[in-house]
C-alpha cells in the first residue's frame, strides 16, 4: 500500500519527533496538533525578512503584501470546506470566532432561547454557550439542550438528532455542534441537521475543529448559518495558529445583522479613510475584527500549500484506508481489554479511531508514547489515535497496531 500511495511523497515534507531510541515516533496525534511542515521555516523566513527589510512598507509592498495576506490563506481553505471564498476568512482562535458568531446568531428571546449542543462536546465550547445564554439573562439550566447517545451506547444516532430537533426546534434558537465529537470520533450529519434546523426556524452553527483538513465538508451546499475551526489539527498550522470561519452566502450582504465590529471588517476600499461609522465588507471578512498576525499565518501558508497539492479528494480516500486499516488490525485479536468506540462506517468517522482501554487509566496512553507511539488519552478510558493521510504510512499503521498489543496487558 505504501509503494502504490499517489501521496507518500508528502511524509518527507514533515518534521516527525524522535523516540527514546532515535528513530522517527509514529506520531498519531494530528488530531491534537498537527506536525511542522519543513516549508515553515522559509515561509517564516520571508516575512522576518521583509520585515527587516521593508519595516512598514511590507504592508502593500512585501511579495505577499501582508494586507492581503489573509486572503490567500482564506482562498486555499475555501475549496477544503466546500465554501466560497466570500464565505471564508482566516482570523482569532476557534473560542474567540464561536463568540463573534454567536453575537450575531444566537438572538435568544422568551419563546425561543435554548442552544442545542452534543452532551460532551468540547469544555471550551460549552462553556462559551453557558457564557452566552448567561450573557443575555437566560439560564443555561433552561436554556441548554444537550443530545446523549442512548442508554448503553457511545455514539448518537443521526435519527434521533434530527427528532429532538423536530420536537423541540420552536424554543431552540441556535444549533452548535461540532462537525466530528472529539471523544468518540463520530462524524455527524451535517446536512440534515442542517436542514432539521431550519425546518425549525433555528440558526445553525458548527465547531469544525476536528473535521477541516479532515472530513470532506460542503457547507455553501449544506447551508449551516456559520461554522468555525482552528487551523492547528489536521491543516497543520502551528500550535495556537489562528483560526477560521464561514458565514455563508446568504449573509454576505446583511449589514443590518448585530456583530462586534473592528476596522478590520470595515469596506476594504475606504478602510484607510478612517470614517467614524462602520460599514461591513461583504461576506465573512466582515466579521474581523482586527488586522491580522502574519509571523503566525506565515507557518498556516506554507501548510496550505502542500495540502492544495495533495487534494482534499486524494487524502479522504488514503484516509478511508488507513483507518480501515487499523480498525482491521485491531479487531483480529479481540480482547475484552478494550473497544474501539467511534463509528465503524467510514462516512461516520475520520481519520481518527477511539479506543476505550479498560482498566489501565493514563499509563496505558504513557507506555505506548514509551515505546515511540504519540496518540492521546481523554479521562476516563479514552485512547485516541490519528493515522493522517498526508504523513503517516501503512507501515505506522501496522507498527503501531504491533506495539499496541505488546502494551495491552494479556488476559
Ligand atoms: C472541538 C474543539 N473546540 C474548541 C477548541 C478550542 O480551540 P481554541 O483554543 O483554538 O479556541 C478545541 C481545541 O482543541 C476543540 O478541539
Amino acid at each position: 500500500m505504501d509503494a502504490a500511495d499517489p501521496l507518500a511523497r508528502f511524509r518527507d515534507g514533515f518534521n516527525f519527533p524522535r523516540a527514546k531510541d532515535g528513530n522517527a515516533c509514529i506520531y498519531f496525534c494530528g488530531h491534537s496538533l498537527g506536525l511542522q511542515p519543513k516549508s515553515v521555516r522559509s515561509s517564516l523566513d520571508e516575512v522576518m525578512r521583509e520585515w527587516a527589510d521593508l519595516a512598514v512598507d511590507g504592508h502593500f509592498h512585501a511579495s505577499r503584501p501582508w494586507i492581503h495576506y489573509h486572503q490567500l490563506l482564506a482562498r486555499k481553505i475555501a475549496p477544503l470546506i466546500g465554501a466560497e471564498p466570500l464565505e471564508t476568512v482566516v482570523m482569532n482562535t476557534l473560542t474567540v470566532n464561536l463568540h463573534l458568531m454567536m453575537a450575531s446568531f444566537y438572538r435568544p428571546t422568551t419563546q425561543r432561547h435554548q442552544i442545542l449542543i452534543e452532551r460532551g462536546a468540547f469544555p471550551s465550547d460549552q462553556y462559551a454557550v453557558k457564557s452566552q445564554i448567561r450573557f443575555h439573562g437566560f439560564d443555561p439550566e433552561a436554556s441548554l439542550v444537550e443530545l446523549s447517545p442512548r442508554p448503553g451506547e457511545s455514539c448518537l444516532r443521526d435519527e434521533d438528532i434530527v427528532s429532538v430537533i423536530d420536537r423541540e426546534g420552536d424554543s431552540i434558537a441556535l444549533i452548535l455542534m461540532g462537525g466530528l465529537n472529539y471523544v468518540t470520533g463520530q462524524v455527524f450529519d451535517l446536512a440534515s441537521i442542517t436542514k432539521a434546523g431550519h425546518r425549525k426556524g433555528c440558526r445553525v452553527g458548527f465547531d469544525l475543529a476536528h473535521s477541516a483538513g479532515n472530513v470532506p465538508l460542503r457547507l455553501h451546499d449544506w447551508g449551516p448559518d456559520f461554522a468555525a475551526w482552528c487551523n492547528y489539527k489536521y491543516l497543520n498550522g502551528g500550535p495556537g495558529c489562528v483560526g477560521g470561519c464561514f458565514v455563508h452566502q446568504r449573509h454576505a450582504h446583511a449589514g443590518d445583522l448585530p456583530r462586534f465590529a473592528g476596522w478590520w471588517g470595515h469596506d476594504e476600499a475606504r478602510r484607510f479613510e478612517m470614517p467614524p461609522d462602520f460599514q461591513p465588507m461583504a461576506g465573512a471578512e466582515g466579521w474581523q475584527v482586527s488586522n491580522l498576525p502574519i509571523l503566525a499565518l506565515a507557518p498556516l501558508r506554507a501548510s496550505l500549500e502542500m495540502f492544495v497539492e495533495a487534494g482534499m479528494e486524494r487524502l479522504r480516500a488514503k484516509s478511508v484506508s488507513l483507518t480501515a486499516y487499523a480498525e482491521f488490525l485491531l479487531s483480529q485479536r479481540p480482547s475484552p481489554r478494550f473497544e474501539i468506540v467511534t463509528p465503524p462506517e467510514p462516512e461516520r468517522r475520520g481519520a481518527q479511531l477511539s479506543i476505550r482501554i479498560r482498566h489501565q487509566g493514563r499509563k496505558f496512553c504513557d507506555k505506548l508514547a514509551v515505546a515511540g507511539v504519540i496518540g492521546d488519552w481523554r479521562e476516563p478510558d479514552i485512547f485516541r489515535v490519528a493515522p493522517v493521510p498526508l504523513y503517516n504510512s501503512f507501515t505506522d499503521v501496522y507498527r503501531f497496531a504491533e506495539t499496541f498489543f505488546q502494551v495491552l496487558p494479556k488476559e
